[in-house]
């Protein structure tokens, strides 16, 4: 990958070994990947720290790590083994701090350029075939059910209800559908818009299969 620094590589590689909740390494080479290819449109763009920012971007989810205190001490020490400056660390910092749709639930963060690109990029990858194997793993890890036509999806989400158990197919009605409206940038919105009509047919098909609508 361009512009990684090895060191950040492999502690990433290291933490992240044992996920089991979709927060795998593949998720993060596959965000780093996509902001590879959005980068192409912002020579502007820090590329070292937005694949920084992309590679760390999970690290220190309170969903992942418990005590996230040494956790952040060993990440602050693994950016400056990279070579990363004071400024780009800072910047670095920012970006994963504030990347997350929940982050942004209350009040909307405004993100750098490469924040932007990390943050499309993250979000492509909870859209189309991927986003729909994704959900359904996080699922399957949770406990929840795959649909249940008696639980309406929810219309508004605090941060805590995000951490409930609701039926997969709702996260797609909650989260997922939303996703293509908040891209920042035009071309990850172009690719966003594509994964979220493949997801529709999906779940149009789920839902003609669970109810036996036109199969006699
Ligand atoms: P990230 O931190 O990478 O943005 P999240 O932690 O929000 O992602 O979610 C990881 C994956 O699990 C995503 O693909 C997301 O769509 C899925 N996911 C998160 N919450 C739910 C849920 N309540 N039901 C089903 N899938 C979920
Ligand atoms: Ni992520």
């Amino acid at each position: 990958m361009l512009m990684t620094p090895k060191v950040i590589q492999a502690f990433v590689e290291a933490r992240m070994a044992t996920d089991h909740s979709g927060h795998d390494v593949a998720h993060i080479q596959r965000v780093a990947q996509l902001c590879d290819v959005l980068l192409t449109n912002y020579p502007e763009a820090d590329a070292a720290i937005t694949m920084s920012a992309a590679w760390t971007h999970d690290i220190l989810d309170d969903k992942l790590v418990a005590d996230i205190a040494p956790v952040r001490r060993q990440l602050m020490t693994t950016y400056a083994e990279a070579g990363l400056t004071a400024d780009q660390i800072a910047a670095i910092t920012a970006i994963t701090a504030h990347l997350s749709f929940s982050a942004n639930l209350k009040q909307h963060y405004q993100l750098s350029l490469e924040g932007q690109i990390v943050q499309d990029a993250d979000r492509l990858d909870a859209l189309g075939a991927i986003g729909i194997g994704r959900a359904f793993y996080y699922g399957a890890h949770t406990g929840a059910p795959m649909y249940d036509p008696d639980i309406a999806p929810r219309t508004t989400m605090t941060k805590a209800d995000y951490r409930q158990k609701s039926p997969v197919i709702n996260h797609f009605y909650e989260k997922l559908f939303k996703l293509g409206d908040l891209m920042n940038t035009p071309e990850a919105k172009k690719i966003a818009d594509e994964r979220i009509t493949f997801m529709q047919t999906f779940v149009s098909q789920f839902k003609s299969e669970w109810h036996l609508d036109n199969n006699f």
